[in-house]
């Protein structure tokens, strides 16, 4: 599939006139309800820029990647269940709030998984971890499970699948085939990353209706080696050793 002309919207707070303010290259739309785009707010978008730029040192690709990451598990938290929960204030009065209903855990896909992991502990105190490892098959050239480490009381819990870029959705769909095989629900897997491909999400809604997708970005595509365009290169690259 041909990538469509990239959306171009005005970003910017209320009190300029649209005339007043910036244009910026925005996410593709979304045609499944399962997926959650964050919302294109001028933060988010300078975010997104300066982890976007070649030019910008690990060091602050590190900061601005943990910053969207941060507002990701924020969003993610959203999608699991809650309860009416009523609370007595310091004065003595009641405060008719919510609790979150339910254990979760988070799952890494390694490498480049592992850089959101701070973030979902940021967020949500002695969360227990999982990592799965999936590399391409020299052989057959499929994506292949090399190595999991999960909670074995995984289908007990809720699923915060984690890896930044969503590509082909090659790894994700296989990482996703491994936690249902251990028993969690499809509905109970939120998969959550920064930049995904309009191919991937399309990939993986159609083969998970039920299974949730939080992301920062749609890209326009992919290119021949499968990056995301125009992307940000080699996420693990960029995080760990650049
Ligand atoms: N993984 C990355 O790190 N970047 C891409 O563009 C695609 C997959």
């Amino acid at each position: 599939e041909k990538p469509k002309p990239a959306p171009v919207q005005c970003v910017g707070p209320e009190y300029r006139s649209e005339s007043q303010k910036p244009t910026a290259t925005v996410s593709t739309d979304v045609e499944f309800e399962t997926v959650t785009v964050l919302p294109q707010t001028p933060q988010l978008i300078a975010l997104l820029s300066k982890i976007r730029d070649r030019d910008t040192e690990r060091g602050d690709f590190i900061f601005y990647s943990n910053r969207i990451i941060r507002l990701l598990v924020e969003e993610g938290l959203n999608h699991l269940p809650t309860v009416e929960h009523t609370v007595t204030t310091p004065v003595g009065r009641p405060y008719d709030g919510l609790a979150f209903e339910g254990k979760i855990c988070g799952v890494s896909i390694m490498r480049a998984g592992e850089a959101m992991e701070q973030g979902l502990r940021d967020c949500c105190r002695s969360v227990r971890i999982g990592k799965i490892l999936i590399q391409r098959d020299e052989e057959t050239a499929q994506p292949k499970l090399f190595y999991d480490k999960l909670p074995t009381d995984i289908a007990q819990r809720w699923v915060m699948l984690l890896d930044p870029m969503f590509a082909t959705g090659g790894s994700a769909i296989m990482a996703v085939e491994v936690l249902i095989s251990r028993g969690v629900p499809e509905e109970h897997i939120l998969f959550i990353n920064l930049i995904a491909s309009p191919e991937g999400i399309k990939n993986f809604a159609t083969k998970f209706p039920k299974l949730r997708v939080v992301t920062a970005f749609i890209d326009q595509g992919l290119d021949e080696k499968n990056y995301i365009i125009p992307g940000l290169g080699d996420f693990g690259d960029r995080y760990y050793t650049m």
